[in-house]
């Protein structure tokens, strides 16, 4: 296809303002789909993305309009995946801004806007779902070019629901994106959009070619990764797989090349010629790096080695999350696991219970600490990353702990601005900007992601009944005054419910946790004592009175068969405890224990 035929977009949108309802639209106006296939949704083609309205893999799709080609690059709609959404915007030169008629601009929709102005997109805006009774599209019209700063004056205004403004869209998407640059006779140079694995086709690759030709047959070079393949299969989405003989500069589509492992295959990286190497890579490769880690282990030890296939299995097609094997006294054998972010955690863990059938705890998450070791007679000084509280080394030691910050910005109706500062103050935030859009405070936070991590998106929610929206990015590594706290059941350390808390709020934690352990653990024959401690220091305590009656003592001089069926019943009850010395910690504890209150 000739350059000036060819236009690459992407659609930016906050979560539920109907980017894939509008993909759908697209796609079927342009004849890629039938109304009968268009019943599904296509673009988000995992039952979990369907649930929760998120999409997590990118996706394109080729669609002909008026003898234009043009390719929609679908881009992950969560700030966890921050990074692909980056690539995707790379491979494009411009942007539909889908923004709901009736919630206005959020958060969310700012981050990916601000980046796709980076990357030089045009940006079309389009105000959908116009059909709602409380739609008000000039307001938001109006917020479009307060906010964000762009002239809206041409908005489209549509429905994707009803089909109102689908052929406005695809005029403007012709009439003002810039057709893709690239030089077709330089050295091959595609980037690695997204990949995934397929059953039948092994690692399959999407790619953007910015320079030179990607045929069937040729031998590539991952300029990152350092390997070599050759490709087998090239191709593109409409959304049905289409074969095709090359792509070339300025095109979107997908290649195969008998890739087993998708680890071979990095976001961002550089696809070149084996034979003819371009002199250097395309700018703007990173490697990922997981920011929050759990232990995630089997409620049933049993289920180990299922635990291990499944998960080994998951990360065939997400690269993103790492695991390696660890134990614990508390839980015996299972996985420590890393993640993007705690919605990324969430995925994984919902497929496992959900896909793989398996019954998980889940123990506190953690981001990742530096620790700065004093050195020893035998040792220099060093820094070490601590990613499971556990592996905290002896304090002696430590001549200091650092740990990330983010900055976040929050969106928020005035009426509850006041809960939210508290929430961030409560959570040792430094304000750094407040500021009044229409009826909604603009706030800017930074705050250390540790704090984050647990529950903070959850109360931010439930603070604002749903209207607060939240984004945020990393902004490096600051020193804290940070301990290990430990939780002693029966004086004994439970080591999956140790976590590494700011000193200043330790005893609030400590006691928080203590209260809800208490609560949580049922009573035993014996008195049971719920400690949490720093070091040897006690900073919180509860007790666990002791049951009056044994069950079996009616039995005493009783037939030994209603004894042991009785023990039996006892045990059943208990199979979803896990023994700790000689306490039974329900499986919900692990977890509920750790909200903060
Ligand atoms: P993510 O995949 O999470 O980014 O969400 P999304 O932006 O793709 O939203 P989606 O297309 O799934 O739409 C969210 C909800 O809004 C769905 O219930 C849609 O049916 C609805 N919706 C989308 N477009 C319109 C519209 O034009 N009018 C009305 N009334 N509802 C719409």
């Amino acid at each position: 296809t000739p350059l000036d035929k060819i236009r690459n977009f992407s659609i930016i949108a906050h979560i539920d303002h109907g980017k894939s309802t509008l993909a759908d639209r697209l796609i079927q106006r342009t004849g890629g789909l039938t109304e009968r296939e268009m019943s599904a949704q296509v673009l988000d083609n995992m039952d979990i993305e369907k649930e929760r309205g998120i999409t997590i893999k990118a996706q394109t799709v080729r669609l002909d309009w008026k003898g234009y080609v043009l390719n929609l690059m679908d881009t992950p709609g969560h700030v966890d995946f921050a990074y692909e959404v980056s690539r995707s915007l790379a491979a494009c030169e411009g942007a539909l801004l889908v923004v709901d008629a009736a919630q206005g601009v959020e958060a969310q929709t700012l981050a990916n806007v601000y980046q796709s102005i980076e990357h030089d997109h045009e940006i079309v805006p389009v105000i959908n779902k116009i059909d709602l009774p409380a739609a008000e599209p000039e307001k938001v019209r109006a917020e479009i070019e307060d906010i964000i700063g762009l002239d809206a004056s041409n908005a489209i205004l549509a429905s994707a629901k009803s089909g109102i403004g689908i052929d406005e869209i695809l005029d403007a998407i012709v009439e003002r994106i810039p057709a893709p640059k690239g030089d077709a006779s330089a050295p091959l140079k595609a980037m690695l959009v997204d990949s995934w694995y397929d059953p039948y086709l092994g690692v399959v690759i999407l790619v953007r070619v910015m320079a030179g030709v990607l045929k069937k047959g040729q031998e590539i070079a991952f300029m990152a990764g350092g390997t070599r393949h050759l490709v087998d299969r090239v191709g593109c989405f409409r959304p049905k797989i289409e074969q095709l003989t090359e792509l070339g500069a300025g095109e979107i589509g997908f290649i195969t090349a008998q890739i087993k492992e998708i680890t071979e295959t990095r976001v961002g990286d550089t696809i070149t010629d084996a034979k003819k190497p371009a002199a250097e890579p395309l700018p703007g490769f990173k490697e990922v790096q997981p920011v929050v880690f759990c232990g995630l282990f089997p409620t049933d030890a049993n289920d180990f080695e299922k635990l291990r296939e499944s998960i080994s299995k998951l990360r065939l097609n997400d690269a993103s999350f790492s695991f390696e094997m660890e134990t614990s006294a508390a839980l015996g054998f299972g996985f420590r696991c890393g993640f993007l972010g705690l919605l990324h955690l969430e995925i994984i863990q919902e497929r496992l219970t959900r896909e793989y059938d398996l019954d998980l705890i889940t123990t506190a998450p953690s981001v990742v600490y530096h620790i700065h070791l004093a050195h020893t007679k035998n040792e220099d000084a060093r820094v070490i990353d601590l990613h499971n509280p556990a592996d905290m080394p002896d304090p002696t030691r430590i001549e200091s702990i650092e740990e990330p910050w983010i900055e976040a910005t929050i969106y928020v109706p005035d009426e509850y601005l006041g809960s939210i500062l508290k929430l961030c103050q409560d959570r040792r935030g430094i304000q750094k900007d407040l500021t009044y859009v229409g009826g909604r405070a603009q706030l800017k936070y930074e705050l250390p992601l540790n704090e984050v991590v647990f529950d903070f998106y959850d109360r931010l929610k439930s603070i604002s009944r749903g209207y607060a929206s939240f984004d945020y990015h990393q902004i490096g590594y600051r020193e804290g005054d940070l301990v290990k706290m430990s939780i002693l059941v029966n004086d004994e350390a439970v080591d999956a419910l140790s976590m590494i808390v700011h000193r200043a709020g330790a005893e609030t934690r400590g006691r928080g946790m203590c209260e809800r352990l208490k609560d949580l653990i049922p009573r035993h024959m014996f008195k049971i004592p719920i400690q949490a401690a720093i070091g040897g220091k006690v900073i919180a305590r509860e007790t666990i009175a002791a049951l009056r009656k044994d069950v079996t003592a009616k039995c005493y001089g009783g037939d030994a068969s209603r004894k042991r069926k009785l023990l039996d019943k006892q045990k059943e009850g208990k199979k979803r405890m896990r023994e700790y010395g000689n306490v039974s910690i329900p499986q919900e504890a692990f977890i509920a224990a750790l909200r903060m209150g």
